[in-house]
């Protein structure tokens, strides 16, 4: 399996992969595949990972900027994460989430949140942090993790292209 930027013709694939993968999230609203594109559109996708196994996309991993206290500071979000159904616990939603965190470390970034199930998102290092606010979900699920070993105070705000449909 080998993890890699997505290509220009990789995208029918991402937004099947993503959809069925989210499909059955309770969490979801089935939002994922129309986020990305407008991620995409707007020039926002820092980071678009897919994991390629016998030749098929079998899991995807988005990064965008956040904003914080209305500023860039360098700071990105992860998601969606997807992996295929019948792929998943095999290990490859952690690989894509290990190589975009080294991608975004090498690039300079200052840190990453991400939103969802802490017991999953802690082996990657991420925690929850008081100072870094976001108010559309319940502080358990909102996490950080910090490049520089500092972290900003404030609140913070996802690309508009969260609230495409
Ligand atoms: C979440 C997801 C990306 C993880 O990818 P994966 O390749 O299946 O996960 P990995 O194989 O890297 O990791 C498996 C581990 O994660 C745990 N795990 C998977 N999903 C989890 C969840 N929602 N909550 C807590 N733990 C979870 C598994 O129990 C397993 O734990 P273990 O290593 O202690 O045995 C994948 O399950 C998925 O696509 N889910 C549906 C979409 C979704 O909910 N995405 C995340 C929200 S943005």
């Amino acid at each position: 399996m080998i993890i890699r930027p997505e290509q220009a013709n990789d995208q029918d694939a991402i937004a099947s992969i993503v959809a069925a993968a989210f499909a059955q999230a309770a969490h979801s609203r089935q939002t994922e595949p129309a986020i990305i594109a407008a991620l995409r559109d707007a020039g926002a996708l820092t980071l678009s990972l897919v994991a390629v196994g016998a030749g098929e996309i079998v899991g995807h991993a988005a990064f965008s900027p956040v904003m914080i206290d209305g500023r860039d500071v360098g700071w990105h979000g992860l998601g969606p994460l997807a992996v295929r159904p019948d792929r998943q616990g095999q290990g490859i939603g952690a690989a894509l989430v290990r190589e975009g965190l080294d991608r975004l470390r090498a690039s300079g970034a200052a840190g990453c949140v991400v939103l969802g199930e802490p017991d999953y998102y802690r082996r990657f290092g991420f925690r929850n942090d008081d100072a870094l606010r976001y108010e559309g979900a319940p502080a358990a699920y909102f996490m950080s993790l910090s490049f520089t070993g500092h972290s900003p105070d404030g609140r913070v705000e996802y690309h508009p292209g969260f609230g495409a449909e």
